[in-house]
């Protein structure tokens, strides 16, 4: 790939990605959170970069550095938080992609002081978060929007209702059950659906490799969109 990387294929665009898990608060000591590590948004960070992009890496809380100094990082904890960084940085981008594990559920009540045990069990009354992925759906103008679909079952199906409910241009499914897929692992099997329902399946390979390909499918799609 390397005589394409010279080419700085996406030099002028501006891709903006989250990634990694947002944790929701219960207090001071405690939060609820999931098991993404962040790796395959990191990924694609570093790809779209070397590619020429202007990146914005909206993430939550991970153990991963960013190699290249032109990645733009915002740090966020909660869905709220991510919600606020990624509107805060839509309107400009060229490309979105919405890799993050967002809590689909927060406490209703966040304490301000360390919760002390009683006796018998504690109930905690979840609310729901903002589905950012799908606010962003509903009002883009002209960002190629990808979103991401962490599955472990009927994983064409599920992915494929979330595309169109989410009014996304791509999405790429996880199937999160499968080894060597999904959460904190180096590599990925994931498959690439556009908006056309034209479907490519990577086998096991990298999450490097495998953001490379991605970005490569995208490219593609927003080129036949011009067309
Ligand atoms: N997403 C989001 N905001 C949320 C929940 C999800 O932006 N509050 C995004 C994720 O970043 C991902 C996509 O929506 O790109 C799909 O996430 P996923 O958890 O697979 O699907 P959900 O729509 O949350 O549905 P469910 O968890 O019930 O399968
Ligand atoms: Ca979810």
């Amino acid at each position: 790939t390397n005589h394409l990387e010279n080419r700085k294929r996406l030099a002028g665009k501006k891709v903006l990605i989250s990634a990694g898990p947002t944790r929701e608060i219960i207090d001071p000591v405690r939060f609820f959170s999931n098991r993404s590590t962040g790796k395959m948004g990191f990924a694609l960070a570093e790809v779209a970069a070397r590619f020429g992009a202007e990146v914005t890496l909206v993430t939550g809380p991970v153990h991963l550095e960013t190699k290249q100094e032109t990645i733009k990082r915002i740090n966020v904890v909660t869905a709220e938080e991510m919600y606020q960084a990624m509107w805060d940085h839509f309107e400009e981008a060229d490309i979105v992609i919405k890799s993050a594990a967002v809590a689909d559920y927060r406490p209703k009540i966040t304490y301000d002081e360390k919760m002390k045990k009683q006796p018998g069990n504690l109930i905690i009354e979840m609310e729901r978060t903002k589905d950012i992925l799908q606010s962003l759906g509903e009002r883009k103008t002209t960002q190629f929007i990808v979103g991401f679909a962490a599955e472990t079952s009927n994983i064409f199906e599920y992915g494929k209702g979330k595309l169109q409910k989410k009014h996304l241009d791509a999405i790429v499914i996880n199937n999160v059950a499968e080894k060597g897929a999904g959460f904190g692992v180096d590599t990925n099997i994931v498959t690439y659906l556009n908006k056309q329902l034209k479907k490519e399946e990577l086998p096991l390979a990298t999450k490097d490799a495998i953001a490379e390909q991605i970005i490569h499918f995208i490219e593609r799609d927003m080129k036949d969109e011009i067309k």
